[in-house]
């Protein structure tokens, strides 16, 4: 479904070096690494927002260069949330299918609808300003889901979340996962994180592509001392979701 092949990009004094990855169709695939590694840079060249300098980003075969950034089919949810300080939750979460012209009864439907499953039905008239954490990733997550992405995108959607919120959150994402079974690329320095939701989980550390494969393979088999120093730090509490 996603292929990285051979991708190289310099933006500053950072570079990606030569990545490739393959992230299967329907996967729930988890991108672990440290801060600064370029975690959000994948994503951000996933998403087309970035061209590589060198390699290909290919989406369903086709060369992503050819494919214009609003026919990706892709859905971001952002770290920071980045929702519309002005539009409460409803017209946040109705504001892609706005834009595409679909009829106001079908959005009042499917705002509902996500609303309901994502329990998020009483906020639907207040500001992003008047909500917690947990409560503006839901928002954001129904903002995402309701364009039916065929790939969703998540950038440490978790990391700024309570440990119980986040546990909360963890089992929804999982839930959510299940039921529309998109491609979720999710990106995540807890290591928590990614053995209870990843299918398979990427370690990128300085750049590079270490170690593909389940958790329970990455975790009790680091490729190198490298990934064991960086997976090593903190026993693991998570039951693996593989
Ligand atoms: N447009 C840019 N120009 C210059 N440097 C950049 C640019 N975008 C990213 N970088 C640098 O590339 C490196 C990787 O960034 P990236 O945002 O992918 O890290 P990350 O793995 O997502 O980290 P974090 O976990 O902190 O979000 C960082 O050092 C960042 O400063
Ligand atoms: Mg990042």
């Amino acid at each position: 479904m996603i292929k990285l092949a051979d991708v190289s990009i310099t933006l500053g004094d950072f570079s990606l070096k030569n990545v490739h990855l393959e992230i299967r169709k329907g996967e729930f695939f988890t991108i672990l690494g440290p801060t600064g590694t370029g975690k959000t840079v994948i994503l951000e060249l996933i998403a087309g927002l970035y061209r590589p300098d060198a390699g290909k980003v290919l989406i369903n075969g086709a060369d992503s260069e050819n494919i214009p950034p609003e026919k990706r089919e892709i859905g971001f949810v952002y770290q920071d949330y980045a929702l519309f300080p002005h539009l409460n939750v409803y017209k946040n979460i109705a504001f892609g299918p706005r834009l595409r012209k679909m009829p106001p009864s079908a959005i009042k439907e499917n705002v509902q609808g996500l609303a309901d499953m994502l329990e998020i039905t009483h906020l639907l008239a207040r500001f992003p300003g008047t909500l917690s954490g947990g409560e503006q990733q839901r928002v954001s997550l129904a903002r995402a889901l309701i364009m039916k992405p065929k790939i969703l995108l998540m950038d440490e959607p978790l990391s700024a979340l309570d440990p119980n919120t986040k546990r909360m959150l963890c089992g929804e994402l999982k839930r959510v996962h299940e039921k529309y079974r998109c491609t979720v690329v999710h990106v995540t320095h807890d290591f928590n994180e990614a053995a209870m939701l990843a299918d398979r989980i990427g370690v990128i550390l300085k750049g590079k592509v270490k170690q593909v494969g389940v958790p329970r393979e990455v975790f009790e088999r680091p490729r190198d001392q490298e990934v064991k120093n960086f997976l090593g730090v903190e026993p693991l509490k998570a039951v693996y979701a593989r």
